[in-house]
């Protein structure tokens, strides 16, 4: 399969809207600061990753479409952002050697999906401010069951 994974334009923005919304998310930040996965130029789904220190990232809302799930298309997106989230993050520091470290918050089974991808459940302490705290008041928290996710990730192969 052909798929194109780059930044979103302020084109993308209504779809990559309506992509989120069918699992009650949103355009998290400015949309260019969204990473999308097309497919003969058609949104399949999309993420965005911020960077919270140095070699530290969260990847605060990542969907794929709805008609769309199940094919392998969000690990695909997944394994691009988190090989190298720095590269994905429109106002990130850029790269640096060593470990660096994914948090995300996965409601309900997508947990299962983030542990095939190498993330391992983690405590919401361990995330930094302020997604640590993200789900606190939520009132809808018993119903989406959140779990707080984290990946670690090298950037050289012999560390
Ligand atoms: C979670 C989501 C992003 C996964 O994308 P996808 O394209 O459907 O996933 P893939 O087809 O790439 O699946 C990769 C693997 O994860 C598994 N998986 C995916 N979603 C799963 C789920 N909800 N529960 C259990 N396993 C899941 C798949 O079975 C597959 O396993 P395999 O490698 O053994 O075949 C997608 O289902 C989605 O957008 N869900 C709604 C939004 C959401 O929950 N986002 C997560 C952040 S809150």
């Amino acid at each position: 399969m052909d798929y194109q994974i780059t930044f979103a334009g302020p084109d993308d923005e209504e779809v990559l809207q309506a992509v989120l919304i069918e699992t009650d998310m949103g355009i998290a930040g400015d949309i260019t600061e969204h990473a999308v996965i097309k497919k003969d130029n058609e949104i399949l789904g999309g993420g965005m990753l911020a960077q919270t220190g140095t070699n530290r990232y969260h990847l605060l809302v990542f969907a794929v479409r709805q008609g769309d799930r199940g094919l392998g298309i969000g690990r695909i997106l997944l394994n691009e952002l988190i090989k190298q989230p720095w590269k994905y993050c429109l106002n990130g520091e850029g790269s640096t050697a060593g470990d660096y470290k994914i948090t995300t918050v996965a409601k309900g089974e997508s947990a299962k999906f983030y542990e095939k991808n190498g993330f391992a459940v983690c405590d919401f302490s361990q995330l930094d401010y302020p997604f640590d705290q993200q789900c606190d008041d939520c009132p809808d928290r018993s119903n989406c069951n959140p779990a707080a996710m984290m990946f670690m990730g090298c950037k050289t192969n012999d560390c």
